[in-house]
């Protein structure tokens, strides 16, 4: 096959990319987005200050223009992202306790409530987990409002759109050595056990020179897999760009069942968070193919 979509669908898996709505008349960008990827996820327009900058009011207009131009291209779509510590409006900032959980309740309620029945996937929770090596939550106005907090929202997604698989999201979950891969592992192994419904973990995957990629990948994946949950790897960029290490990404998926596909955060250089300098996506600030994308088209047609 020639486009990433299609090269990965010959093993049942997906091909995305995060599209951002402010880029979406520029047709370089749509053009390559359209031919090579056929999952969307909205890099800012579904998070919470977007969908609900006053609480109770929800505006859905760019998550929409995100949507729209996904499905009438006949792509899929992932949700991202329903509870985080960052990107809250600031009336969510200013909340706790009791008032911030009824708060997140609502959000998933009215979010999910817009898009039931059409999301893939939705990140329920986002980057719970500390930093380091405690294997711990990180501390956040969402974390003090109890511990239960992420499976109150989970269980809450689950009934406001049964259709959706529902996930747990974050980077620096990518080495299996590393102390908060074990505390998410330990999680979702609970979660498992005890019925919270959780469907999916979404391992990031920004690899840098502080957090490289690391051979025990594939570890990480087939150890969430082993679980019984769908692997995602929801957010990839390499910094420098290296065609060898994007293969080894890929083949580590495509060696997993249940990994089931592969997202790059961002279309050309020019549209990475890290700046066109990183160099960490597949094409090149004119819209060239660059060696990472041949390599990762050939490790999906290969594999
Ligand atoms: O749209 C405004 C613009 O009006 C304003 O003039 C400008 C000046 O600051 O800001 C623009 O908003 C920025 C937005 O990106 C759109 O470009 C925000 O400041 C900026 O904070 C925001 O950054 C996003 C970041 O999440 C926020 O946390 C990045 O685009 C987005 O790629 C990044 O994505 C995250 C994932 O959601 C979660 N995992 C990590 C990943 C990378 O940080």
């Amino acid at each position: 096959e020639s486009t990433l979509g299609a090269a990965a669908a010959q093993s049942g898996r997906y091909f995305g990319t995060a599209i951002a709505a402010g880029k979406l008349g520029d047709s370089n960008y749509t053009t390559i987005a359209n031919r090579e990827f056929n999952m969307v996820t909205a890099e800012n327009e579904m998070k919470i200050d977007a969908t609900e900058p006053n609480r109770g009011q929800f505006t859905f207009t760019n998550g929409d223009r995100v949507y729209n131009w996904a499905v009438q291209n006949g792509k899929r779509v992932r949700g991202h992202t329903l509870a985080w510590h960052q990107q809250q409006p600031g009336w969510m900032q200013s909340l706790s306790g009791s008032s911030l959980r009824q708060a997140m309740i609502d959000h998933i309620n009215g979010v999910m409530g817009h898009y039931k029945g059409k999301i893939y996937a939705w990140d329920v929770v986002n980057e719970a987990f500390a930093d380091g090596n405690s294997g711990g939550r990180r501390d956040s106005n969402l974390q003090r409002t109890g511990n239960d907090w992420i499976e109150v929202a989970f269980r809450t997604a689950r009934a406001a759109d049964p259709a959706a698989k529902l996930c747990y999201n974050d980077y620096n979950i990518d080495n299996w050595s590393w102390a908060k891969t074990q505390g998410v592992y330990n999680m979702v192994r609970d979660f498992k056990s005890r019925g919270v419904p959780i469907d999916c973990v979404g391992l990031q995957s920004h690899f840098n020179s502080n957090s490289p990629y690391n051979s025990n990948y594939r570890t990480t994946i087939q150890s969430f897999a082993a679980l019984g949950v769908d692997v995602q790897i929801t957010e990839l960029d390499i910094q420098g760009g290296s065609a060898t290490t994007y293969a080894n990404v890929v083949n580590d998926c495509l060696a997993v069942a249940r990994c089931t596909g592969i997202t790059v955060w961002g279309v050309r250089d020019t549209d990475s968070w890290l700046g066109s300098g990183a160099s960490a996506l597949l094409f090149d600030g004119n819209g060239n193919k660059k060696a990472a994308y041949t390599s990762v088209l050939n490790a999906l047609n290969s594999g």
